[in-house]
């Protein structure tokens, strides 16, 4: 099973002789399908434990297992292939701002050694998941917020990834826009069963989440009483 394990992960920065506890002893797994919220205040270690799942970091102490793998034990090239089997979406947008929405949604592909005319076709069918067919031709400049976050949506999911993480996806989109984008991210993992790990400040955004775990000072803890948002009122109902 694909499952991202973590187990008793810690990760500590020294700066000018201090030392930063980042990620102090956390245990979490992200189950396919699945949407684990990281919610936390700036500082918290939020970033640096997608890091940790991404293996661009490696732990002091404890596991990060992919598929009960352990990233440690990767090589240098299997580490690159898992990262390529990772969908990222973060708070800047990261679009190549000369080229079409269309071809930023196929840029994965491409890297990947698909034919444009079959990469184009398939990020074609992405952007129109996304409701951006209409905009297709055009570059980021000329699409707003919102509608550039669906662009990267589109990339990230037409790499058909294992697992997303997402860092402040929201962070630059207004209130509904960011509702509306984490309806669709969400409702996009729950259909495919792909895993997200969402890192986020924002209530709003981690109410979209199955789980919810809170991070204070690098210790997570699991908040027992959580209902997401796209299920509340059903299970409020029930
Ligand atoms: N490369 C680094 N060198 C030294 N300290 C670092 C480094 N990266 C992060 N830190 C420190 O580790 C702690 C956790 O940082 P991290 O970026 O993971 O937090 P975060 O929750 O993502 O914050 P934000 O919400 O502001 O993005 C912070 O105290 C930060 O200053
Ligand atoms: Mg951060």
């Amino acid at each position: 099973m694909t499952a991202l394990e973590l187990d008793a992960v810690a990760k500590h920065y020294t700066t000018g002789g201090e030392i930063v506890r980042a990620v102090d002893g956390v245990s979490l797994t992200v189950l396919p399908g699945e949407i684990v919220a990281l919610y936390g205040p700036s500082g918290s270690g939020k970033t640096t434990l997608l890091e940790l799942a991404a293996g661009t970091q490696t732990p002091d102490r404890g596991t990060v297992r992919f598929g009960g793998v352990d990233l440690a034990t990767l090589s240098y090239a299997d580490a690159a292939s898992y990262r390529r089997s990772l969908g990222f979406v973060f708070q800047r947008f990261y679009l190549h701002p000369g080229t079409s929405a269309l071809d930023n949604a196929a840029m994965k592909l491409l890297f990947a050694g698909w034919t444009p005319r079959r990469a184009k076709l398939h990020a074609m069918e992405w952007l129109k998941r996304v409701g951006l067919e209409k905009r297709a031709r055009h570059t980021p400049s000329k699409l707003s917020m919102g509608e550039q976050q669906r662009v990267v949506i589109a990339r990230a999911l037409a790499g058909e990834p294992k697992l997303i993480l997402a860092d402040e996806p929201t962070a630059s989109l207004d209130t509904e826009r960011g509702r509306a984008t984490l309806a669709l991210l969400s409702g996009i993992c729950h259909e495919r069963g792909v895993g997200m790990l969402l890192a986020t400040h924002d209530p709003d955004a981690a109410a979209f989440a199955d789980r919810v775990c809170d991070l204070r000072d690098g210790v997570l803890t699991e908040r027992a009483d959580h209902l997401p948002a796209d299920r509340g009122p059903d299970v409020a109902r029930a």
